[in-house]
């Protein structure tokens, strides 16, 4: 039996019917994971906030005098959330103010992230007018972090900090949990 015109038109159709499915099909499946993938890095990284922060040494408690604020920088080596592709930019530091012992005894202290609250340029600590300054655009701070004036929306990010007695060290040191950019919503008030 010959195969008619409309049977022709018909088999050459079909492929191109199947072919449009797939196409629809996919499209969808690309639409849907743009959608969904940003979800699932949004709840991966709010369940990677929420493990514990690596502790790392700032030093002896007796490095800081009281009254003093001193800039602890922390080398890419020693940052534990530091990426091979992270170069000389996992570098980054933080103020260390001792404010001496409270009435139980126990050594208490304010360590500021570097990072401007404004947009995140490191600040830098001026003892003579006891201020800490931001170069990009004049965000000024009070030795208590808190903010003096300029474009900065609150006062310097506050790091969570301990003092332990390690088994190797004859005297108390002072860790900070690795520090990393906080934001409005994740401000690093709790004390560690
Ligand atoms: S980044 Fe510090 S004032 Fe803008």
């Amino acid at each position: 039996m010959t195969k008619t015109t409309e049977d022709r038109s018909e088999l050459e159709v079909k492929p191109r019917r199947v072919f449009l499915k797939l196409l629809t099909a996919l499209l969808g499946a690309i639409a849907t994971a743009a959608i969904a993938i940003p979800g699932f890095g949004y709840l991966a990284a709010a369940v990677a906030r929420r493990k514990e922060q690596p502790w790392i040494s700032l030093g002896p408690v007796s490095a800081f005098p009281p009254g003093e604020t001193r800039l602890k920088v922390i080398k890419p080596s020693d940052n534990p959330l530091a990426q091979p592709w992270d170069g000389i930019t996992a570098q980054t530091g933080v103020y260390v103010r001792y404010l001496g012992r409270d009435e139980s005894y126990q050594d208490q202290f304010n360590v500021f992230a570097i990072n401007c609250t404004h947009l995140g340029c490191p600040v830098e600590w001026f003892p003579q007018s006891g201020l800490f300054m931001c170069p990009c655009h004049g965000g000024v701070y009070y030795e208590n972090g808190d903010r003096a004036s300029g474009p900065p929306p609150r006062g310097l990010y506050l790091c969570v900090w301990k003092v332990k007695q390690d088994a190797n060290a004859t005297e108390p040191h002072l860790f900070i949990q690795a520090p990393f950019l906080p934001t409005l919503q994740h401000t690093l008030t709790d004390k560690g």
